[in-house]
């Protein structure tokens, strides 16, 4: 059957329904919702309720309708013959209340960091810049660390405009040329989503090694990461790297995964409930890794001498001695 036989088919379907419910609001007994639609009849006959005919005009169709039992269509789908998906009406609310918290999180979350930022300014070096530089990360790892970060970005700010963009672009640009602007971003966001798993798949298999607990670890962490004053011990990364790093990679192949699956949904055909579920996972994740990346940026900024680690690849070997002396002992031994 052609697409305009099954719209024609599936109008009527409709018309008929909304026919059985204006009759039923008329109907004051069982058997008379029965005499008016054939539709009616199909419905409650075959899908019974516990607590059966209520006295509330259409209740029991409703009802019925809501239930989501596969009732029988010519139209061709694997979940065509249910009318409406009720556990979409629960996806949306989860959603929005996702959405409703992220309006509040994300902006306290980036005005807490700045205000850090500006109130503490720069962590000096202890002895200042030696100016004996020693290598940190190779080329191919920093050109992983920003593609990673620079698609990252991208995905955080696309799908948010697709998350909450509508509440506050609608009244400043009116419906069309937002609609423009969420297609926009829509496609972005499909097209470097898969350019942002190639290059996490990378950033895991790159930094990994360096990321697993190591001893004294525990102690840098019981100590604010020498935030207050006192000296700690460190190795390569240390504990508070280690954590983004594991954030990066389980929040990471979480919004990966639950993206290509939404990105593909006809490996998932007839299974409404998995793409619900996936959306959830991945704009919660998504948020962990977007609340996460903001620590991760401040430390890299309010660090003094950080930054030159992920552009030139090098750090002042006295940045090295304060930030990571176990690592520096290592590679000078
Ligand atoms: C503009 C944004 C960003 C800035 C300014 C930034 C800055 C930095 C800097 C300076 C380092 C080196 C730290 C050191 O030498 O110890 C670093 C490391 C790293 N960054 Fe970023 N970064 C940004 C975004 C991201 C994003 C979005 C991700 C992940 C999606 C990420 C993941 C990592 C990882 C995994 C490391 C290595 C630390 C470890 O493995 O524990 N960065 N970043």
């Amino acid at each position: 059957m052609n697409s305009f036989m099954r719209t024609l088919v599936l109008f009527f379907l409709l018309f008929n329904y909304s026919f059985a419910v204006e009759k039923t609001i008329d109907a004051p007994a069982y058997t008379q919702e029965l005499k008016h639609s054939y539709i009616v009849e199909d419905i409650v006959v075959k899908t019974p309720t516990k607590t059966g005919y209520s006295g509330v005009p259409g209740a029991k169709l409703w009802r019925s309708v809501r239930s989501g039992a596969l009732h029988s269509t010519q139209v061709i789908g694997d979940d065509a013959g249910i009318l409406i998906n009720a556990y979409g009406e629960d996806w949306r609310l989860l959603k929005d209340q996702i959405a409703s918290i992220d309006i509040i999180l994300i902006p306290l979350a980036l005005i807490t960091v700045a205000l850090i930022y500006l109130i503490f300014g720069k962590f000096k070096l202890s002895k200042g810049f030696s100016g004996k530089l020693i290598e940190r990360f190779k080329f191919t790892e920093i050109v992983i660390h920003w593609g990673t970060a620079a698609s990252f970005i991208i995905l955080g700010l696309t799908g948010l405009m697709l998350l909450f963009g509508r509440f506050f672009l609608i009244p400043l640009l009116g419906e069309e040329a937002f609609a423009t602007l969420v297609e926009f971003s829509m496609d972005t966001h499909d097209i470097i989503g898969p350019v942002f798993s190639v290059f996490l798949i990378a950033m895991i298999i790159k930094f990994i090694k360096d990321n697993f607990y190591q001893k004294g670890d525990i102690n840098w962490l019981l100590n604010g990461g020498g935030l207050f004053g006192k000296h700690v011990d460190a190795w390569r990364f240390n504990l508070g790297e280690k954590m983004w790093f594991w954030i990066v990679f389980f929040a990471g192949m979480l919004i990966t995964l639950s993206g290509y699956i939404m990105l593909f949904t006809g490996i998932v055909s007839g299974q409404r409930e998995i793409i619900e579920l996936m959306n959830i996972l991945h704009t919660a994740s998504a948020t962990l890794m977007i609340l996460g990346m903001f620590g991760h940026i401040y430390m890299g900024v309010a660090l003094e001498g950080s930054m030159s680690a992920m552009t030139t690849g090098k750090v002042d070997e006295n940045w090295a001695k304060d930030h990571h002396n176990l690592w520096h002992k290592n590679i000078k031994d």
